[in-house]
């Protein structure tokens, strides 16, 4: 499974749908599974709610209570939920048409227990852009019609519609704010009051990848809207503040070309890595012939050997990398980072020689450029080939928006919130797949691919006049408690049950971590340093799958409080942690030998624990 989909709450029932390949462990044709909660804490699982059919497979969208019954698919007076998503037609993909995901919608009388698709879909056509999806759909009270947010490749398309059924396009949002490093996917859109009263509207944006902590990742803005058009807000915007990619003359690149010097090599305890042999010399892979700038070999089972270029700068213009390398056995990875962060990656294995792939990657002034190559288990090894890099003529007006992130981890994507949650409860609650596509589908697990994240409820606080959005885990989480709160002195057993929640303050600030750790010296680190809080995931058991996994994900601290506040939910392989009421949030995966056995604290006046019930055995 992957991203939530059609959260709606209905009659006491929340319900939750997402992105499911019954068939497989990995990504596949997509259907709607679905699941529902009267607490959205226990779930039952229903049956399949959407299959693929003649228009394509099911992909990601939302779902409403059609109240007023505008679309006439209510019987008996009662509102029809109706499902809003993407239809992704694979033959129209495989035959090289741009014009394959259309949306299209469903709707269910029996409470959400069987769906009848509309015989009209899809309902908005494909304008012309290969990545359009995942419509988000809300109800907009002042200008009384349906509202359709809905991601089209580097923006947001917003259309407008009395019934669900006919739809006109009403403007775009964000081809010059916020990150494109990545696709643009996923949207939410809402209004919500903020902690001085003012009301805002929020707009989530989803992209992949292009996470600064790496992978795929959720970002936001706040701003209003007025039934036609998203602005944001101006306080907001000096989160965003531009850079301008000037270009003055001179190039810099020529460095890189000169061999040995320009490559560390990291090996691990049973491999080799060598940057050897004739660099520079032309050589010729699967047809595609260049530069040798890089070699790299490792001999041992289950080893992984690393090179990676010494980092250079970008001194003046947008970069064009042909890049390419070749794979004999085991796996070969070969990356291009910008800033730390893999950009684009291509994988080769098991003699498959095919790692070409011309990477045209525009990156600014002062961004620093690395190319990587990881190799991994026997007798595997692979050679870096870079034909040309280019520098485009000009970039003079390229403009870098800044962007602003809800989850400083690298495990929660996709995120949306519930539709319809009654105005009484007045919750905008929220959930993410706790995953990343940089390595979602190669996770050590055999049947649990994937999860998703606790449930937040979400809010607006202001830091320093600008308004920014916020998320704590939701109070219905406290009917999981199985025991009473202790207090841990420095070291402490977990519960043997490796299910928990912990708690705690901190006025040391510089030199605070927590730590988890099992018996053959696996561990998690969470720590704060220098205005910084960082997630240590590079010894927590298996990170041999991704060359990805094992980064360590930084964020500056938002909130200014003399004191931390630290709130985190801990199951077997995954950690959620919610600093000062959820300014700064960390969802994280880890895939130790066993479990973590013991907790160890540092600059913490207080830690606290408590053990948690299992939702399915409660
Ligand atoms: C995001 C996403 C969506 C798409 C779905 C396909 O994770 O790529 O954009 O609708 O997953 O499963």
């Amino acid at each position: 499974m992957n991203d939530p989909n059609g959260m709606v709450y209905y009659e006491g029932e929340y319900h939750l749908f997402y992105q499911y390949y019954p068939d497989s462990t990995v990504w596949g044709p997509m259907h709607w599974g679905h699941a529902i909660s009267e607490d959205l804490v226990h779930w039952e699982h229903l049956p399949i709610a959407l299959f693929p059919d003649e228009h394509g497979l099911i992909f990601s969208g939302s779902a409403v209570v059609d109240w007023d019954n505008t679309t006439g698919f209510g019987v008996e007076g009662n509102p029809p939920l109706v499902a809003i998503f993407s239809y992704h037609d694979m033959e129209g993909e495989r035959s090289g048409r741009d014009d394959y995901q259309t949306q299209g919608i469903a709707y269910s009388n029996d409470k959400g227990r069987s769906w009848t698709k509309y015989e009209g879909n899809p309902v908005i056509g494909n304008p012309g852009v290969r990545d359009f999806r995942d419509p988000k759909v809300i109800w907009h009270k002042d200008s009384k019609q349906w509202i359709m947010a809905v991601a089209a490749l580097d923006h947001l398309k917003f259309y407008g519609s009395p019934n669900l059924k006919d739809w006109t396009y009403l403007s775009e949002f964000g081809k010059e704010l916020g990150s494109h490093d990545g696709v643009w996917e996923c949207p939410d859109l809402f209004p919500m009051k903020s902690d001085n009263g003012k009301e805002y509207w929020v707009l989530i944006e989803n992209m992949n990848p292009g996470n600064p902590n790496g992978g795929s990742g959720t970002q936001y803005f706040i701003g209003q809207f007025d039934g036609v058009q998203f602005t944001v807000d101006e306080q907001f915007m000096k989160l965003l503040a531009h850079e301008d990619a000037i270009v003055p003359e001179g190039v810099v690149f020529e460095s890189f070309e000169n061999g040995y010097e320009n490559w560390t090599i990291e090996g691990d305890a049973f491999g080799e890595s060598t940057a050897n042999g004739s660099l520079g010399s032309q050589m010729e892979v699967s047809g595609f012939t260049g530069k040798r700038l890089a070699n790299s070999f490792v001999g041992g089972d289950q080893a992984t050997g690393k090179i990676k270029s010494k980092p250079f700068t970008v001194s003046n213009k947008a970069i064009n990398f042909l890049i390419g390398g070749g794979n004999h056995r085991g796996r070969t990875y070969i990356s291009l980072l910008i800033d730390g962060n893999v950009v684009r990656q291509t994988e080769g294995k098991n003699s498959e020689q095919l790692l070409w792939t011309g990477w045209d990657v525009t990156a600014y002034i002062g961004q620093e450029a690395q190319i990587e190559i990881v190799d991994q288990y026997e007798g595997s090894w692979g050679h870096i080939l870079i034909d040309e890099i280019t520098f485009a003529d000009q970039v003079a007006s390229a403009a870098r928006s800044g962007s602003v992130w809800l989850d400083a981890g690298r495990d929660n994507y996709a995120g949306v919130t519930w539709s319809d949650v009654p105005e009484s409860d007045g919750r905008r609650i929220f959930l993410g797949w706790l995953s990343n596509w940089s390595y979602a589908q190669v996770v050590p697990t055999e049947k649990w691919r994937s999860a998703m994240t606790i449930p937040w409820s979400l809010s607006i606080n202001h830091v320093d006049g600008i308004p920014r959005l916020v998320g704590e885990p939701i109070k219905e989480l406290e009917r999981l408690a199985a025991d009473e709160w202790k207090i841990v002195e420095d070291i402490a057993k977990v519960p043997e049950s490796g299910i928990y929640e912990i708690k705690g303050t901190s006025a040391q600030l510089d030199g605070f971590s927590i730590s988890l750790s099992n018996s053959v010296d696996e561990q998690v680190v969470f720590s704060y340093k220098d205005g910084n809080f960082s997630f240590d995931r590079s010894k927590s058991g298996d990170t041999s799958f991704s060359p990805d996994f094992a980064g360590i994900p930084t964020t500056e601290r938002i909130s200014k409080n003399d004191v931390v506040s630290m709130h985190a939910y801990i199951d077997h392989s995954s950690i959620e942690i919610f600093l000062d009421n959820g300014q700064n949030v960390f969802t994280e995966l880890f895939f130790p030998s066993s479990l973590y056995t013991e907790i160890e604290i540092k600059g913490l006046s207080e830690l606290k624990i408590r053990e948690l019930n299992n939702i399915w055995r409660q």
